[in-house]
């Protein structure tokens, strides 16, 4: 397959594509080969002092957004489905440059995008109030209103759903935004904004700023005329995030984060079926995923067989091309990455893990590492506790439900669990007791734009997708407007 051309590079502002203020440019890279695929118009300050500027003016009262009816607005969030859709195969083939998903999924997560779009444009005009009555001769009543200027932090693993997502909730409930890609995968953002531009939307409605984290990032973080950022990556620019918050204006924050995600397999369940969805569980994306089953817990009955299986299974994974279809697995995301995976694969070996299979680079271009598989990890071990991000499974045994029920929650995050069994008294114990904010039984990984998505504990705050999800994108005001009274006689 020949590789996508590559048709923006430049930083989107009220629906044009410009140079950054400096002239300042930094490469993007493909990460299977690890060469440069071009230069992209880097922000800093400046650039997104003018993109601010933008949306706060796209804002304005009396603005063509603003005036606009939210049915209306409905049809250009569905509009913009359309043409993702339509250039979806585009979209995918640019995904898997700039990122190294394989092709198959980076086709799927566009599809899925449509859907989640499509699903926000059907809140646009239901987004409505409440009266309530209180004492007295009130008439009491809600109003939903937008927040303001919304400014989205996006990391490289799923660049075209997460941009997506943040957009198509920031849009449906009338905001403006302002849109940071990751340094690594600025290239499906950028086309995105094309097609904002194509669809009809009011210039500095959407705005997209390829930039460096610590630089353009942290200006937003800092912004005073951004009201709400919402943020997905690492847990530690989660903190950078909510402290600039704190030093600036008070910015509402949505983070979410990383995870530990305990997946508990029951001595009960399919075990070839188990050992399946576990393996998928933390190998997809090559484990650059927040919600990775990257604590797998097996009953003692089970252990040694499900090691086995799980080991044969992840010596069998396709890892090379991500644009070959027989391809399962494609590279990291950058050399820092693969840097940080072989730290802790190090660490597992020097504290006593069992190393099954992998463990070393794999390929000599591009940033690959083999499929690896841990037995006999302990609860205390750094590859049970930090979040790996890389095609690196833990298989971790236990005896009862009661000890794996406090184990699983000995973790400082809280994203996501899954639980195996034939048992739905064990599988409600689980989903009743763990501190995640998404459960699964018989299952991993499943999703959708109607789902509410977000992490307990430092895996995050405030929640994405569904009606809860919009709900961080709104404002509530209340309104109470004196009356005649009951007493008055007609
Ligand atoms: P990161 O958290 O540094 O990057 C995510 C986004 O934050 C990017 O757009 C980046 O430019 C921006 N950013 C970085 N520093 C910033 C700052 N000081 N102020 C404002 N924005 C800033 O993630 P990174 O370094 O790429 O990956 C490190 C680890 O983070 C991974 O190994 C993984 O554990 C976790 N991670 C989790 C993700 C998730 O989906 N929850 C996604 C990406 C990374
Ligand atoms: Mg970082």
């Amino acid at each position: 397959m020949s590789l996508p051309e590559v048709k923006y590079t430049q930083i989107f502002i009220n629906n044009k594509f410009v140079n950054s203020v400096s002239g300042n440019t930094f490469p993007t890279v493909n990460p299977t080969t690890a060469e440069k695929i071009c230069d992209v118009q880097e922000t800093d300050k400046a650039d997104v002092d003018l993109a601010v500027k933008a949306a706060r003016e796209a804002f304005r009262l009396g603005s063509p957004w603003r005036r606009m009816d939210a049915s209306q607005r409905g049809r250009l969030i569905n509009k913009l489905a359309d043409m993702i859709e339509r250039d979806a195969k585009y979209i995918a083939a640019l995904e898997t440059l700039n990122n190294g998903m394989i092709i198959g999924t980076s086709f799927s997560k566009t599809i899925g995008a449509v859907k989640v779009l499509r699903y926000l444009a059907g809140w646009a005009d239901k987004i409505q109030g409440k009266t309530i009555p209180i004492d007295g001769d009130f008439l009491c009543y809600t109003r939903y209103e937008p927040i303001g200027v919304v400014a989205a932090v996006i990391p490289w693993n799923f660049p075209v759903s997460i941009v997506t997502v943040k957009l198509g909730n920031a849009l449906t409930c009338g905001n403006t935004i302002v849109i940071k890609p990751a340094e690594q995968t600025p290239l499906t953002a950028l086309y995105i904004a094309s097609l904002v531009k194509e669809a009809g939307f009011p210039p500095g409605v959407v705005n997209v700023i390829p930039g460096y984290g610590p630089i353009a990032g942290a200006a937003i973080a800092e912004h005073m005329d951004v009201d709400l950022v919402t943020f997905t990556g690492s847990t530690e620019v989660g903190h950078l995030i909510q402290q600039a918050s704190g030093k600036s204006n008070l910015k509402r924050v949505v983070l979410e984060m990383g995870g530990k995600s305990p997946n508990i397999v029951f001595a009960d369940a399919d075990l070839d079926y188990a050992v399946e969805v576990s393996h998928k569980g933390i190998f997809n994306h090559s484990g650059q995923v927040c919600l990775a089953a990257s604590r797998t817990f097996v009953q003692e009955e089970i252990y040694d067989e499900f090691v086995k299986k799980s080991v044969a299974r992840a010596k069998r994974r396709v890892i090379g091309n991500p644009y070959l279809e027989t391809t399962e697995g494609g590279p990291q995301i950058s050399q820092e990455q693969v840097d940080r995976i072989m730290d802790l694969i190090e660490s597992g070996i020097q504290q006593g893990a069992k190393l099954e299979c992998g463990g070393k680079r794999y390929g000599d271009k591009g940033y690959f590492i083999e499929s690896t598989v841990f037995s006999d990890v302990k609860d205390d071990m750094r590859i049970a506790t930090e979040e790996i991000f890389g095609p690196v499974q833990q298989l971790i045994k236990f005896k009862t439900l009661e000890e794996v029920s406090e184990r699983a929650n000995k973790t400082k995050y809280g994203l996501a669990a899954a639980v195996y069994t034939k048992d739905i008294d064990k599988a409600i114990s689980i989903a009743n007791t763990v501190s995640a904010g998404i459960v699964w039984v018989n299952v991993y990984g499943v999703k959708g734009g109607s789902v509410p998505f977000g992490g307990f504990k430092m895996s995050g705050i405030g929640r994405e997708g569904g009606q809860d999800g919009l709900m961080e994108y709104l404002e509530v005001k209340t309104v109470i407007i004196k009356q005649p009274g009951r007493s008055n006689k007609k």
